[in-house]
């Protein structure tokens, strides 16, 4: 939420800054700005609503020569979206600027006491705080006083979460940067340093990284970094390397980040099991539980905690635990359990999935648990993320960066992870070699049962392009396809702005059924399997009353093509992996009803990818 990319060196900082801003842009992207201080001391400050896009045109009228700055690309909270409230912001004088990620908790305080002081606010955001803190902090401290020293200074006051970005005209060829439950990772380049939300601002110019950790601060210069604590004591940091290519940020030919994630899925499927499948022994390898494998068995009860996209995989790996571990296990919003923790106890094992592995509420989730001494899990895409490096055991996606700000290879990479937990922790109970070894078997089929849906891409189009002008849809799923139907539901209203529903199908009768008609449809998710009678019933009932069905089924199934109006394919695969498959459709669909709709797939409105404020 919201991109933050930062740049000190010899080269011309802005087409580097731009180029970060553009590699951000999933981010956050109602407005952006950039302050470069160029070789004479000048600020180009310059800010505008709207996408990175705008921001360029602006530039290209006046272009600016100088080798320090900072940029932003907002997704707003506090102040619509406007110039004014775009970043970075300013002091009373012009000399200091910051861009800022995360939400200041305190904010009408500290700006309250500031007016009194004469400070003058231009905008209406929480960030701005932050230039009239320093700027104070710089009269304080007189002219021994050196920028870093009034930014920690300034972070003092501060409540709530930050990743900060600071110049000052008065301290030329210096960077501050400094975080708290915001990421912020530094680039180390040869006499040029960067720093960003994230490392895919970062993979064109360095692999070379390095994390900062809550209340650190980097203070940067062409000639060097020193990463430091809010007390002014050094802190040593360890340079690590960013894997990956800069083509994984590229569309590779598709015209969607999304479309060409979606195509994704069956090596995204291959990488999830890479060295993972012990089929002998009928389990999984997972580094993380095996090392801490006597701890794992003495666990009696397992908390999924997620958001999104996420929070409908954890519904998926709770019954996948229930039926292959036999472990009591929820699902809950981490965003709830921050505020509302059940009891807990030692023996309960929280599992936090996150695709970005910043999600502020799954993040706080963790350490709510940590708080409660429960051991905790993270199943993450992002290599080196937040949640990857605070949970106590880490299973990682290596899904590859996923753009779209619509999740759909990282879904089927955590449900496949999860299938391979349930496995572990089943294999370390009550489940045989043998029942572990046909879900592994099938796990490793998979890859080819994916490209075989997406072979069929073309045949969902023609469907999609006939339903793209209803405003209305329900997706019902039972048991393991209810979360597929909710994650139905949820792309196609994030890209499409349709209006859809997911329910458990069983829940159909209890009031929403009300609302059918014939220009009411319904995605009925229904392969074969235990529950594929009821589903059946379930499509009659929506039919008897008028409304058009499309069902997600399996190949050979001759009756439902009978029933329903249209049916979206799946191979025949086993029950407790049929999500990974039935969602592949259900993607496509939604991408297709929104590429009719002529919307913005890649960006949707008032969305962005990592929702880092709560
Ligand atoms: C945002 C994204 C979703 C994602 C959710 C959770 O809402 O737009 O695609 O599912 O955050 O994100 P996480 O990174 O924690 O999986």
């Amino acid at each position: 939420m919201c991109g933050i990319i930062s740049y000190i060196g010899k080269q011309d900082a802005l087409p580097i800054l731009l180029d970060g801003l553009y590699r951000l842009e999933y981010r956050g992207y109602d407005s952006a700005g950039i302050a470069i201080i160029d070789h004479d001391g000048n600020v180009c400050h310059m800010r505008t609503a709207g996408r990175v896009d705008e921001l360029a045109n602006l530039l290209a009228a006046h272009p600016v020569q100088g080798s320090f700055g900072i940029a932003h690309t907002r997704w707003a909270t506090h102040g619509a979206p406007s110039a004014a409230n775009a970043h970075p912001h300013a002091d009373c004088k012009n000399n200091v600027f910051v861009a800022h990620n995360g939400i200041v908790e305190n904010h009408a305080k500290l700006r309250a006491a500031l007016e009194r002081e004469g400070h003058i606010f231009a905008s209406e955001t929480d960030s701005e705080v932050f230039a009239h803190l320093i700027e104070r902090a710089l009269g304080f401290l007189g002219n021994a006083g050196t920028l870093e020293d009034a930014v920690s200074e300034a972070l003092r006051h501060v409540e709530g979460a930050y990743g900060i970005a600071v110049v000052s005209k008065k301290h030329p060829q210096k960077l501050v940067v400094a975080r708290r439950s915001s990421p912020l990772l530094l680039g180390i380049g040869d006499n040029e340093f960067f720093a960003a939300s994230d490392s895919s601002a970062l993979l064109r110019h360095t692999r070379r990284i390095i994390y900062l950790d809550d209340n650190e601060l980097g203070v940067l210069t062409p000639d060097g970094y020193e990463v430091r604590n809010i007390r002014h004591k050094p802190v040593p940091k360890q340079i690590e390397l960013l894997t990956g290519s800069p083509e994984d940020m590229e569309k590779g030919g598709y015209d969607h980040f999304m479309e060409k994630e979606i195509h994704e899925a069956p090596d995204v499927l291959r990488n999830a099991l890479r060295g993972r499948v012990l089929y002998e022994d009928g389990t999984a390898k997972l580094s993380a539980l095996d090392a801490s494998a006597d701890k794992l068995s003495r666990i009696n009860r397992i908390i999924f905690l997620s958001q999104g996209t996420s929070y409908y995989a954890g519904l998926a790996g709770k019954y996948m635990m229930e039926e292959l571990a036999g472990v009591p296990s929820e699902t809950l919003y981490a965003s709830e359990f921050r505020y509302a923790p059940p009891p807990l106890n030692e023996q309960t094992l929280v599992v936090a999935i996150s695709q970005s592995g910043e999600t502020a509420d799954t993040l706080e989730a963790v350490r709510e648990a940590h708080r409660h001494h429960v051991p905790t899990l993270a199943i993450v895409n992002v290599v080196g993320s937040s949640i990857a490096r605070e949970a106590g055991m880490g299973i990682y996606n290596y899904a590859g960066p996923e753009i779209g700000v619509a999740s759909t290879k990282a879904f089927i990479s955590q449900l496949a992870v999860l299938s391979l937990a349930a496995v572990w922790f089943g294999r370390q109970r009550n489940l045989s070699v043998l029942r572990g070894r046909e879900i592994l078997q099938e796990l490793r089929q998979l890859p080819h049962k994916a490209e075989k849906i997406l072979s069929n891409a073309a045949r969902i189009r023609a469907l999609a392009d006939e339903y793209a002008l209803y405003e209305n849809f329900f997706f019902l799923g039972r048991k393991y396809n209810w979360p597929v139907a909710l994650e139905g539901a949820l792309k196609l209203k994030e890209i499409s702005y349709t209006h859809a529903e997911g329910y458990a199908s069983g829940e159909m009768k209890h009031g929403p059924i009300a609302l059918v008609t014939s220009a009411f449809p319904s995605v009925v998710v229904a392969p074969s399997d235990s529950v594929y009678e009821k589903s059946v019933s379930n499509i009659h009932e929506l039919k008897a009353r008028g409304g058009k069905v499309i069902a997600v089924a399996t190949e050979g199934n001759t009756e439902i093509v009978k029933i329903a109006d249209h049916v979206m394919h799946i191979p025949r695969t086993q029950e407790i992996l049929s999500p990974i498959l039935t969602v592949i459709p259900l993607q496509l669909f939604a991408y297709f009803i929104a590429k009719k709709r002529g919307c913005d797939i890649d960006k949707p409105r008032n969305l962005a990818k990592s929702v880092t404020v709560e």
